[in-house]
């Protein structure tokens, strides 16, 4: 399994921490932002990593993360967005570095408490389809939302106004490989862009989404409320554990 760290965008509800450089390389506590869902990848047995990056601050990631060895990665590789068509027109530039392999796509600014070694191990065992991570938040319409029906999830629907459930998508997926054939079907949202929630909706409608519930914090960090409490949460019980 491959793994793909998200990284573009332009950091606008950040600004003006963004104006001059790109959101995942700010501080979380004691670390840049983009180092804690790399090491979400590597706690979850994953050794090949790209990353998606764009804009002015692309060449700082080669600055600072060099070849990845102070993670113990085996390949780091790097792939540059033009523009800010959304999360799944970043995913669309790993197609290449998968190499028909199925991945793991953490958005570069999603931490964790723990790991997701049992959420990669049910996909190893049976590796099709699409697989999301869930979390209970007070704040689903931040997000992207599940709706159920019973224990089965008959949609997600993206930062809704009424949420019909108390969970949020977090931005953590693993996706087969047709996950690319799919990114060439869907079509810009109301916001300009191609949605990841779009592209989970594809899954279920073939029948191939599963799920599993995420254990211990999960914090974004891509607004100063959410930014701030991700730093307050790795300084008070720290991120990434094994
Ligand atoms: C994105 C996704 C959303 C998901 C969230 C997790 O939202 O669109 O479905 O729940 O990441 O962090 P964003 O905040 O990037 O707009």
């Amino acid at each position: 399994m491959k793994g793909v760290v998200l990284a573009g965008g332009l950091g606008s509800r950040l600004a003006p921490l963004t104006n001059i450089t790109n959101k995942h390389l700010l501080p979380v506590y004691n670390k840049p932002m983009i180092y804690y869902p790399i090491q979400t990848l590597v706690n979850a047995g994953i050794q090949d990593v790209i990353i998606v990056t764009g804009g002015n601050s692309s060449g700082d990631f080669l600055r600072l993360l060099k070849n990845g060895k102070e993670f113990g990665l085996r390949r780091l590789n790097y792939a540059y967005q033009e523009g800010e068509g959304g999360i799944a027109d970043a995913l669309s530039y790993a197609e290449d570095f998968c190499e028909g392999e199925s991945m793991c796509v953490v958005l570069g600014d999603n931490i964790i408490e723990n790991n997701i070694v049992e959420f990669a191990n049910s996909f190893r065992k049976n590796p099709e389809g699409s697989r999301i991570l869930l979390k209970e938040v007070p704040d689903p319409e931040r997000f992207g939302v599940p709706v159920f029906d019973g224990d089965n999830i008959i949609k997600i629907e993206e930062k809704p106004k009424e949420p019909k459930s108390k969970y949020a998508v977090i931005g953590i997926y693993i996706f087969d490989h047709t996950v690319f054939d799919k990114i060439g079907k869907l079509s810009p949202s109301q916001r300009g862009e191609l949605e990841v929630t779009d592209l989970n909706n594809m899954y279920l409608k073939d029948g191939k989404l599963n799920w599993s519930i995420l254990d211990g914090w999960w914090t974004d960090a891509g607004t100063f409320d959410s930014l701030q409490r991700a730093s307050s949460l790795v300084a008070e019980t720290g991120a990434n554990k094994l």
